[in-house]
């Protein structure tokens, strides 16, 4: 059963009410205090509000004003304003308010009932939308957002080599979209409808990384229990992604160059030497020619690495890339929000645009993220950005958020795209880190709709 909030002062008029809207869950407030608790509570998706409300009953002042802070705690709600039948005027101002319909004294059962049907209708389609919407945004062909020029060249190089099989090296400082940019060389290749296995090569201690690598068989060391297949044989037919591939220990460098001449792997403790077929595409931010004078990586791997090399300049120069990122980063938010963020005031995008970014479209990424829950709106101000170290206002309070489920909700599934970046997407780890079994993240990151 739908909950329905009746704001209705008239212990008469809720009476009838009651009866009539049976097929509901009724919820009732007297006041505007009430209203809002009542909001906060039940999340109603529509309310019915009587416009005359205490202390100011002949009015519709005290009306207006609920309807407004309704709308602003929870701008999906459907507010249907209830008025005196010489009231239309008032009641229009509360449609331009955004109130979604309005209902004159007396109510026609059937009419009452038609418009509370037609809302409903609207509230779901309203929200398919913006999950739909979410997924979309998240999930173009390439997922790669730009305007500018170099990105643009960029993307074509990529959508160029990708039908090929030669080796692709992207380079960049963290955060600039380096993996956006291996996925997409995959997905554009004929091997899109196979694997593409990532392995980060920073995050996976020396000693455990040969054996991720190349596998092992059956007791090739005290605790290989059974023979497994290791990342690269994993990947057959498929893509490898070498993620700080400049983070790879030397040792195993000879290791992967050997493999990249051969096309073939052995197993730890192995002798059959096994064909791989696999596409090759690896990131770094480190400066590999810096490393390899330094004598930290081996200038023959450099060679067979970089076929094709992808510079993907930092946020800081395509500074146009900024207002567009920022702008369709609000939207996404803001919608799996349930928020109406409308956009940036002229100054915060400025100050967007002047900022530094050293943590590139990841950073931008985060700090609208927390803007899209923290901002009061309808537009983000600079300080809401809280890029400088904003003096706090003495004794002003923080606008309360809606309710402690949506509290939650934020800090949950800032804990999950937390945990599974600091895995770099391995779910099995993250669940770790969560202490949350793998069925469980996998069911939470379902209802955030995170893929
Ligand atoms: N051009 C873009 N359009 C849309 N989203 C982007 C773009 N560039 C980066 N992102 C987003 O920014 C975040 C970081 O991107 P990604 O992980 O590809 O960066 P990275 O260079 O691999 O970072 P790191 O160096 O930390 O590994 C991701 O959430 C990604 O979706
Ligand atoms: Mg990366």
């Amino acid at each position: 059963m739908e909950t329905l909030l009746l704001v209705e002062d008239d212990l008469g008029l809720r009476k009838q009410l009651r009866w009539q809207l049976e097929g509901f869950s009724l919820q009732m407030a007297g006041c505007r205090s009430e209203a809002i608790a009542c909001l906060r509570r039940f999340e109603p998706k529509v309310a019915l509000l009587d416009l005359g409300l205490p202390p100011d009953a002949e009015g519709v002042s005290e009306g207006l004003k609920t309807l407004q802070e309704l709308l602003a705690l929870m701008p999906t709600t459907k507010v249907i304003v209830l008025t005196g039948n010489t009231d239309r005027e008032n009641a229009v101002q509360a449609v331009a308010m955004g109130a979604y319909d309005f209902c004159q004294k007396p109510f026609e059962p059937q009419v009452l009932a038609l418009i509370l049907e037609r809302a409903l209708a609207l509230h779901r389609l309203e929200a398919e939308n913006s999950s739909l919407k979410t997924l979309q945004t998240s999930t173009p062909l390439q997922g790669i957002l730009t305007h500018d020029p170099v990105m643009q060249q960029l993307c074509k190089t990529v959508e160029r080599v990708a039908s090929s099989e030669v080796t692709v090296l992207v380079h960049g400082e963290s955060g600039t979209g380096k993996e956006l940019f291996a996925r997409a060389t995959h997905h554009l290749s004929p091997r899109s409808e196979q694997r593409l296995v990532a392995i980060n090569c920073a995050a996976i201690p020396e000693n455990l990384l040969e054996s991720e690598l190349f596998g092992y068989e059956k007791g090739a060391f005290t605790g290989a229990s059974k023979q497994t297949i290791g990342r690269i044989e994993y990947a057959q037919g498929g893509t490898l992604f070498l993620d700080e591939i400049g983070d790879l220990p030397l040792s195993l460098q000879a290791k992967l160059l050997r493999f990249l001449q051969e096309r073939v792997i052995e197993r730890l403790g192995g002798r059959a030497e096994i064909p791989v077929n696999v596409r090759v595409v690896c990131a770094t931010h480190q400066n590999l020619a810096e490393l390899i004078r330094q004598g930290r990586f081996r200038e023959d791997l450099y060679y067979r690495l970089s076929e094709i090399v992808i510079k993907v300049p930092p946020l800081r120069m395509r500074s146009g890339d900024i207002a567009l990122l920022a702008n369709v980063f609000l939207e996404k938010y803001a919608a799996s929000q349930g928020r109406s963020l409308r956009g940036f005031k002229p100054e915060a995008m400025a100050a967007l645009t002047h900022y530094a970014w050293p943590g590139n479209v990841r950073e931008l990424e985060n700090v609208i993220k927390r803007v899209s829950v923290m901002a009061e709106g309808p537009y983000v101000g600079t300080s809401d950005l809280g890029l400088d170290v904003v003096p706090a206002e003495d004794g002003a309070l923080t606008p309360l958020p809606l309710n402690l489920r949506q509290v939650r909700e934020e800090a949950e599934r800032k804990a999950i795209l937390d945990a599974i970046a600091q895995t770099d997407g391995n779910i099995v780890q993250a669940a770790g880190l969560l202490g949350v079994s793998r069925p469980t993240l996998y069911g939470l990151m379902r209802q955030h709709k995170l893929r």
